[in-house]
């Protein structure tokens, strides 16, 4: 790892007991204000896809951060995989279990099917949200290119549901 990707790491905070007793938060906001850090990892998380995808995706909300960066970076546009009710005219959806419950992913198409897509996030933990979204990708006929991660939470083993996920940082 590079001094300034380990630097970008070290500014991960980690919160006890949020939202409740007993999580772990990995707060990245302090890594997305500096910005050495942020470019390291923008240029980390998209260097094993350059030249492979033509658009990025990016989930609601936190994976936004990042997709909005690498669109930037790379010279291509963004697709926002929103939760649901958000969008005018979702032409895909899928609903997924969460720990408590199900949640609902939504996504328009805005570009031509067999478009290859790099589907982005901050967080890898169970593996839920991303294999929504490659579900969701699918429904749309976009190939995906990729799904990366800022980090991974390893114990809960999200490879498994939505690997391989290309991931920086392992906690
Ligand atoms: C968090 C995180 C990932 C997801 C990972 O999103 O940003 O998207 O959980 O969890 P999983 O691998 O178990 O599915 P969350 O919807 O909680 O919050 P956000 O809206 O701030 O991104
Ligand atoms: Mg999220």
């Amino acid at each position: 790892m590079t001094t300034e990707l380990a630097r970008a790491e070290s500014l991960i905070a980690t919160i006890p007991d949020f939202p409740e007793a007993g999580i772990q938060f990995r707060d990245i906001t302090p890594l997305f204000a500096d910005g050495p850090a942020l470019r390291a990892v923008v240029d980390a998380v998209t260097r094993p896809f350059a030249g492979s995808f033509d658009v990025v995706a990016g989930v609601e909300a936190r994976g936004f951060l990042l997709a909005g960066a690498i669109a930037n970076a790379a010279g291509v546009g963004l697709i926002p995989i929103r939760k649901a009710g958000k969008l005018p005219r979702p032409a895909a959806s899928i609903t997924y279990d969460l720990e408590y419950g199900t949640d609902k992913l939504e996504a328009a198409q805005d570009l031509p099917a067999g478009t290859r897509v790099l589907l982005v996030d901050d967080i890898l933990a169970t593996g839920g949200t991303l294999r929504a979204g490659q579900q969701l990708l699918e429904q749309l006929g976009y190939t995906l290119a990729g799904t990366a991660v800022l980090m991974e939470l390893v114990d809960l083993d999200g490879q498994q549901v939505a690997g391989p996920v290309h991931t920086l940082f392992e906690v």
